[in-house]
């Protein structure tokens, strides 16, 4: 029942109004001919002429729902045009009247009249009686109703409720994204590149392409470019693997700083484009832009990628003069760039002489160079630091079980394996996650939660068949030592996270659209082997972020060439 008081000043359409309400009954005749609807919908009357062509309606037939759509729309545009001239109590007293002729007639249950009534209170401001429509909208309920109370609360800057809101809809649309943008960005560019890093987190590049678009229409209304927000745009794509879009940004920005340039050369160099890193580190230097801390630690990972280490080691000794001293993370930097390419004794040196104590993820990297050489002498030694740092992580136990097996010290690999067991180390669980639809979807190893979960497992097993006949053969080799995988397979048929990601997104992403999966560990041999065949067979392209890098798979190779 309507809330407000009648204070109509036209006493005609009071009286007009109270002859309406008299009678009841709902009829849903055919309206659209009548010229009393077509002065209704023309929609520039003021309130009080409205109401009157409504009660000369309802005094001719029953109205329809059709005529309350008019009604409701028509007072709400008249809100609109002035929404803070003297007649607002006329119109909220119209709008209460209307909904009290609503209710009446039963028209509530149609999703096309909730919706204009929705609309109504947003553009009065009432947005607690808006809300009380919503809650009892029950099945009258759309995704314009949704989008509706959604941007307004985001208009009338209420970000909290909005965002209630945002996370309980059912389905998302681009226009529940924009409104929800939109309340974000009145709220605070700051609250935007927050969005933006967690999109970039979470490989949600769907989310952060409706926020660039949105910044790109503003740009269009005359707001100036903001370069904290075009860098976290540049840092988004890039950590997606969007790098075209990236680059596109970063070019366009008129003014940068040092911060953008850092981003995409990062975002360079991650994504396995060391050379084009380290031309647009060239590039900086010419324009003079001061590198700092941060350039260097992504210049260094660029060369690691390429294996330039001769250029590296001089960007390395070049960093002083730029005024910038070495930090842990640049030795590190040094370091790993030496043992990829395979000096781990020189990348040894290199941890063993800096001036401070390398964190246990630097000696770790160098274990994996050891691994990747296979170099027992030295990697003995790291292993077993590496164990001794972290006796509670079963991963470091892993490799050098391995690096053992690998060479045929079953001794010494059984020793290292029981060592784990007595100390109980755990491995770290391994999770998946795929964005569809404005859901991020999370798998772990051997899920079976997931509502799909049958299709997946289905699509899984015709895979694998069909992967044997062009070539795939699962890696027995890795079978026997069980402890390989940085991730616990556990019964034959349970399916690493990324796997069951991989089939998710085949199942559901169209395509031509890429499937993007970030990873909380590193992939897996089997599973990198896996996925270059998916992405040929299925002619797909698959971006696979893990904890270390990205991998694009397509047509059967990876933009890691296999150095992971
Ligand atoms: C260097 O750049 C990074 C971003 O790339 C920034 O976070 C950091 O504050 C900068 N350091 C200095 C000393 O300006
Ligand atoms: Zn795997």
């Amino acid at each position: 029942m309507p809330a407000h008081p009648l204070r109509l000043r036209s006493i005609h359409a009071l009286a007009v109004l109270r002859r309406v309400a008299i009678a009841a009954g709902f009829s849903t005749a055919a309206s659209r001919g009548c010229p009393l609807h077509a002065a209704l919908a023309r929609r520039g009357a003021p309130v009080g002429t409205a109401l009157e062509l409504y009660s000369r309606i309802r005094a001719a037939a029953s109205p329809t729902p059709y005529t309350f759509s008019l009604l409701l729309a028509s007072l709400a545009a008249s809100s609109s045009r002035s929404p803070s001239d003297a007649g607002d109590s006329d119109r909220l007293s119209a709008a209460g009247l209307a909904h009290a002729q609503v209710l009446k007639c039963g028209a509530l249950g149609h999703t096309v009249v909730t919706n204009c009534l929705l609309k109504l209170y947003c553009a009065l401001g009432l947005l607690p009686d808006a809300r009380r429509v919503f809650d009892s909208g029950g099945d009258a309920l759309d995704t314009v109703s949704w989008n509706t109370i959604l941007s307004g609360y985001g208009k009338s800057g209420d970000l909290l409720a909005a965002r209630e809101v945002f996370g309980r809809m059912p389905e998302r649309s681009l226009i529940s994204w924009s409104a929800m943008i939109d309340s974000c960005v009145r709220a605070d560019v700051v609250v935007l590149v927050s969005v933006l890093k967690a999109c970039a987190h979470l490989g949600a590049v769907e989310r952060g392409r409706w926020i660039h678009r949105f910044l790109e229409t503003e740009r269009l209304k005359g707001r100036p470019g903001n370069v904290m927000l075009e860098t976290a745009l540049v840092d988004m794509y890039c950590k997606c693997g969007c790098l075209e879009k990236a680059w596109q940004v970063f070019d366009g920005v008129q003014s940068g700083d040092v911060v953008l340039w850092n981003a995409m050369i990062g975002g360079l160099a991650m994504n396995g484009h060391g050379e084009r890193a380290l031309e647009l580190f060239r590039r900086m230097l010419d324009k003079n832009f001061a590198p700092n801390e941060s350039t260097f630690i992504a210049v260094l990972c660029g060369c690691t990628h390429t294996g330039h280490v001769e250029e590296g080691k001089k960007i390395f000794e070049s960093m002083k003069g730029h005024g910038v001293e070495p930090r842990r993370e640049h030795y590190g930097c040094l370091a790993d760039l030496l043992g990829r390419a395979g000096l781990v004794e020189e990348a040894e040196a290199v941890l063993l002489d800096m001036p401070m104590e390398p964190h246990a993820s630097q000696w770790g990297a160098l274990m994996s160079s050891c691994r990747m050489h296979n170099n027992i002498n030295v990697g003995e030694r790291v292993g077993k630091r590496l164990i001794e740092l972290e006796p509670e992580d079963g991963g470091r136990y892993v490799v050098l079980f391995n690096l053992y097996a690998v060479n045929g010290l079953w001794e010494d690999a059984r020793a290292v394996r029981q060592m784990m067991e007595e100390r109980g180390a755990k491995k770290e669980t391994g999770l998946s996650f795929i964005e569809w639809n404005g859901l991020v979807h999370k798998f772990i190893s051997g899920d079976t939660r997931h509502p799909q979960t049958s299709l997946i497992y289905g699509l899984l097993q015709d895979m694998e068949q069909r992967l044997q006949l062009i070539g795939y053969v699962k890696d027995t080799s890795q079978v026997i030592m069980d402890m390989d995988d940085e991730e616990d397979k556990g019964i034959t048929l349970s399916y690493h996270s990324e796997r069951l990601a991989l089939a998710f997104g085949i199942l559901n992403i169209p395509h031509g659209m890429p499937i993007r999966i970030v990873k909380n560990l590193r992939v897996c041999r089997d599973c990198h082997m896996h996925a270059k065949l998916v992405s040929k067979l299925y002619q797909r392209e698959i971006i696979v972020r893990d904890r270390h890098r990205f991998h694009l798979f397509r047509d059967g190779v990876c933009s890691c060439n296999d150095y992971w």
